[in-house]
């Protein structure tokens, strides 16, 4: 008999009395004195638990086997669906059959119980913590976005393109890259120079883990229009903070004949497609996680829908900012915003999402499309509170002669980027990309402050467990 998803039952997929076989995890067990179990069940298909009423009189061995299972036990159930009394929930499963499937060896220590825990304390036992309601939830969203993001990109044309982990091109600049090497490195090769010699290295070179796919994509983007990729990138961020991991998910969009306004125009509509869908389809994990958050994240997915992103000049909003730190604007001008001044925008000043534009061309990096006034570029950044920057892009620059000026003037070498500049000799084009950061999108969603509660395994500085 093949195991019915604790969802379909709550979904009305199976009918009243119908006979069938559930499979899963005990989350508690109560017993009443009438020789009467309750056994509250998941399988991790949905939020809700099934309970199980389990009758002395019809189960074999109920005292021994019944009376020593507890919390983690996972059980095979056969049984009948049928309507419960009690108010707390609708259905329950009258059990003909129970298997226990793995015992919980030390129930006194099991590390999750059904108390509440600190986020804290389950990032350290992140192989358990998909046991609790609240990763469960924030698991099940995470999931859903995912698809959602690809069904969106897919009813738009865009391609999926599986770009390269392993790379020698630093595409942002702004971050530390790992390196990537076979070398033993207790016995690494020298040069003459007393530098160690990549060429002894697997690929003839010094290699890195990838920190965008973007120069990649954006080869694809200049023959098959629309394209994206979804996947892993790294940077070796030494900063411990709530939004930054070193290993972390980007999906990266790129298109040909797309020029900046367009490009903020799809981000906005993509976004509000996915939470839409995801308000659809996840409305009790979602209701569930505004519970445990205080936040009410339906209104906040809402709200977003139904209003339009604000979109400012970077020179603007630097004339906000000095206002507000009595600064003078022409230092701010050469750095980009920080995280202070992104929450002073998002939640105070506008009190909505912003998108900033045109940001100088100093700030940023060499790919992006020098605008008309020679000072700034075609340059997006997308700022959720809390979070702040959630995407950034850019229209890219196109025209061979400029770019190679760009590369000149950041003291970026041509010699590794030669592929790239081909896009630019053959055939150039009008193109726009963006990346966007998903474990913050995830946390957007789900109501999470910190991001590391939203991709199974983090990785921070320090921290590489499991
Ligand atoms: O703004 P970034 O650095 O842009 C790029 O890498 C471009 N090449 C993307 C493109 O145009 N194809 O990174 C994009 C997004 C950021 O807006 C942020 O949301 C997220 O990636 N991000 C991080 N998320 C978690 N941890 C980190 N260390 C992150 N660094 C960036
Ligand atoms: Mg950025």
């Amino acid at each position: 008999m093949i195991a019915v998803p604790i969802v379909d039952i709550f979904n009305e997929k199976v009918k009243i009395g119908e006979k069938i076989k559930v499979t899963g995890w005990v989350k508690s067990r109560r017993d009443s004195k009438l020789g009467i179990s309750f056994i509250d069940f998941y399988d991790g298909s949905c939020l809700k638990t099934l309970q199980v009423v389990v009758k002395e009189k019809i189960i074999q061995n109920y005292r021994k086997k019944i009376l020593s299972i507890t919390t983690g036990f996972s059980l095979e159930i056969i049984g009948n669906l049928s309507l419960s009394i009690g108010k707390e929930q609708k259905f329950e499963l009258l059990s003909t059959d129970i298997k226990v499937v793995g015992n919980v060896k030390d129930p006194e220590n099991y590390p999750i119980s059904i108390k509440k825990h600190s986020f804290e304390y389950l990032r350290k036992v992140s192989h358990l913590r998909s046991r609790t309601n609240i990763i469960g939830s924030i698991s099940r969203i995470r999931s859903d976005l995912i698809y959602f993001i690809h069904s969106f990109l897919k009813e738009n044309g865009y391609l999926l393109v599986s770009t390269p982990i392993i790379t020698t091109v630093d595409t942002e600049k702004s971050s530390k890259m790992f390196c990537v090497s076979s070398l033993d490195l207790n016995n690494l090769p020298i040069t003459k120079l007393g530098k160690i010699d990549f060429s002894k290295d697997f690929f003839g070179k010094k290699t890195f883990l990838t920190v965008s796919g973007q120069l990649n994509l954006e080869a694809y983007a200049c023959s098959l229009s629309k394209v994206y990729s979804f996947g892993p990138t790294f940077r070796a961020e030494p900063s411990n903070t709530r939004k930054h991991l070193a290993e972390f998910w980007m999906l990266e969009l790129e298109a040909s004949f797309l020029d900046l306004s367009e490009l903020i125009q799809l981000s906005e509509n993509m976004l509000k497609y996915v939470f839409k869908n995801i308000l659809e389809n996840r409305e009790e994990d979602l209701l569930f996680l505004s519970k445990k958050t205080g936040i009410n994240i339906l209104k906040r997915l809402e709200k977003f829908i139904i209003s339009d992103i604000i979109q400012v000049e970077f020179h603007d909003v630097i004339k906000i900012l000095s206002r507000m730190e009595n600064n003078l604007s022409s230092k701010l001008i050469e750095k980009d915003i920080s995280e202070k001044q992104e929450k002073y925008l998002t939640e105070k000043y506008f009190n909505n999402s912003i998108i900033i534009k045109n940001h100088p061309k100093g700030i940023k990096p060499f790919y992006m499309k020098l605008n008309e006034d020679q000072k700034t570029v075609a340059s997006m950044d997308l700022l959720i509170p809390p979070l702040g920057e959630i995407i950034g892009g850019s229209q890219r620059e196109e025209i061979y002669s400029k770019i190679c000026k760009n590369m000149k003037e950041k003291g970026i070498k041509k010699k590794n980027y030669e592929w790239y500049l081909d896009l630019r000799r053959y055939g150039t084009v009008p193109h726009s990309g963006f990346g966007l950061g998903f474990e913050r999108l995830v946390a957007y969603t789900t109501g999470m402050k910190n991001v590391r509660e939203v991709i199974p395994f983090p990785r921070t500085i320090r921290n590489a467990k499991f």
